[in-house]
């Protein structure tokens, strides 16, 4: 795919998005492309309907619970579906979640199960040991930086983010902390890399390899428990005080595990390229530190690091005016609802002043909104306000990277998430 076909806007048709890399480094202008073919387009490849506009997107968010299922939340169109979709589709979905990936992860249950499963998980999240973490974060935060300040710059992800978003959770969830850094190892890539110009492939679930010990930490903690989440969690019993098993507990735990780690590591490595790109931001940021968190609002309406949102459709319904057949997946692409011209004044301009700066999709809305939105917000916010407090100037290395202007990023492999493979950065002591 070259510049020139996606400048003139008339080729993004002959693009997989499921399936060709390229897609992932010129992201923006191929969802504005497709936005003004149509904010609700049936791509012609896997004959999915691709949301790019906020009001169509509110659409279905608002109806996920009577017209869409989550069972294809996080893998979209592939694998295709392991049924022809006909009849009763939420009977087929239960017939069959056992032979659809990723389908045991609570981002993917759907109606009462959801519910019951979501609310046992919120109860545990309560205020107090949100607040014990954010104490924590800041312990943690001071020596992570500590640890590459003097380096004068580093890669941020590798050398910063990723510890940081793996022991904010496992503190969270009570891990010990001499398991932390096996559990991150133990974890495998995404499920959705792509595989070539032209392929794709569906990996394993990578937190498979983490069931074992969470159930292993489950069955401690029932016997000596401790004033811990794992605690709370091997005692929880759902609503309707059944208690679901430690299996599905530790499958839960997994889950969460998973999703507070390269989400918010993303997160923290688009805040620092927004920094090094736009000194004129960072100038202004310096001046007002107590605006960080309109800034990581901006960096998620800018760069979601969760780049799809799938939905199946159970019944037939109408989004934005576009019939949807029963059947059929709708992918809503965070990332071009986000820059929706109807709800954000000159889109393509990082401006964290903009009134409705949290109208973003990046946590998702409705039933299925990130349960780790408010630790994700805090610990990208620490993280910044004390390297802006550290530093004095932040910059994008020109050795890796280019100079101004001529950038050069790559992007990960995947339609799944959004994220940079590295992001090397410079910077002053203050
Ligand atoms: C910047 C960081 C993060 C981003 C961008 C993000 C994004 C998302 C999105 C878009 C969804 C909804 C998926 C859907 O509607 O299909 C979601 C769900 C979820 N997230 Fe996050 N997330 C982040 C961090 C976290 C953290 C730190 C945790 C854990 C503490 C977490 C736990 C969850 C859970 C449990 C769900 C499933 C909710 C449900 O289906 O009911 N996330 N996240």
């Amino acid at each position: 795919m070259a510049d020139q076909d996606l400048a003139t806007k008339d080729r993004f048709e002959d693009i997989d998005f499921f399936a060709d890399i390229e897609v992932t480094q010129r992201l923006p202008e191929y969802l504005a492309a497709m936005r003004d073919k149509s904010p609700v387009y049936k791509e012609p490849f896997h004959g999915v309907y691709m949301v790019t506009g906020m009001e169509e997107a509110m659409q279905i968010f608002q109806q996920q619970a009577d017209a869409f299922s989550s069972s294809v939340a996080v893998t979209g169109p592939l694998p295709p579906l392991p049924f022809a979709p006909g009849g009763d589709v939420r009977g087929q979905i239960a017939d069959h979640r056992g032979e659809m990936p990723w389908t045991d992860h609570l981002a993917t249950y759907d109606g009462a199960e959801h519910a019951a499963f979501r609310g046992m998980m919120s109860q545990l999240l309560t205020h107090k040991r949100l607040k014990a973490n954010e104490e924590y974060v800041h312990g943690l935060v001071e020596r992570l930086v500590d640890s590459v300040i003097d380096r004068g710059g580093c890669e941020i992800t590798e050398d910063f983010a990723h510890a940081l978003s793996t022991l904010v959770i496992a503190d969270l969830l009570g891990v010990p902390e001499e398991d932390r850094q096996s559990l991150l190892e133990a974890m495998g890539p995404d499920p959705t890399q792509m595989e070539g110009d032209q392929g794709f492939k569906i990996g394993p679930d990578p937190l498979v390899h983490l069931h074992g010990r969470f159930l292993g930490y489950l069955e401690e903690r029932l016997a000596n428990p401790r004033d811990d989440m794992l605690t709370g969690l091997a005692q929880a019993t759902l609503r309707d005080g059944t208690d679901p098993g430690l299996t599905r507990k530790a499958r839960l735990a997994c889950f969460l595990f998973g999703a507070g780690q390269d989400t918010s590591a993303r997160l923290v490595a688009f805040s620092f390229r927004v920094l090094g790109d736009s000194p004129d931001v960072q100038a202004k940021l310096r001046t007002e530190p107590h605006r960080v968190p309109e800034f990581v609002e901006e960096v998620l309406r800018f760069e979601p690091p969760v780049k799809t949102l799938s939905r199946l459709a159970v019944r037939d319904v109408e989004i934005g005016g576009v019939d949807i057949p029963k059947g059929a997946i709708v992918t809503i692409c965070t990332g071009g609802v986000n820059r929706d011209p109807r709800c954000f004044t000159d889109p393509d301009r990082f401006d964290y002043d903009r009134p409705n700066v949290r109208d973003h999709v990046a946590f998702s809305r409705g039933s299925h909104a990130c349960l780790g939105a408010p630790l994700a917000r805090m610990e990208v916010r620490v993280a910044l306000e004390r390297f802006l407090q550290k530093t004095s100037d932040i910059r994008i290395s020109e050795a890796h990277h280019g100079a101004p202007g001529a950038r050069t990023y790559s992007y990960e492999p995947t339609y799944l998430l959004h994220g940079l493979q590295a992001l090397h950065v410079e910077w002053d002591k203050a």
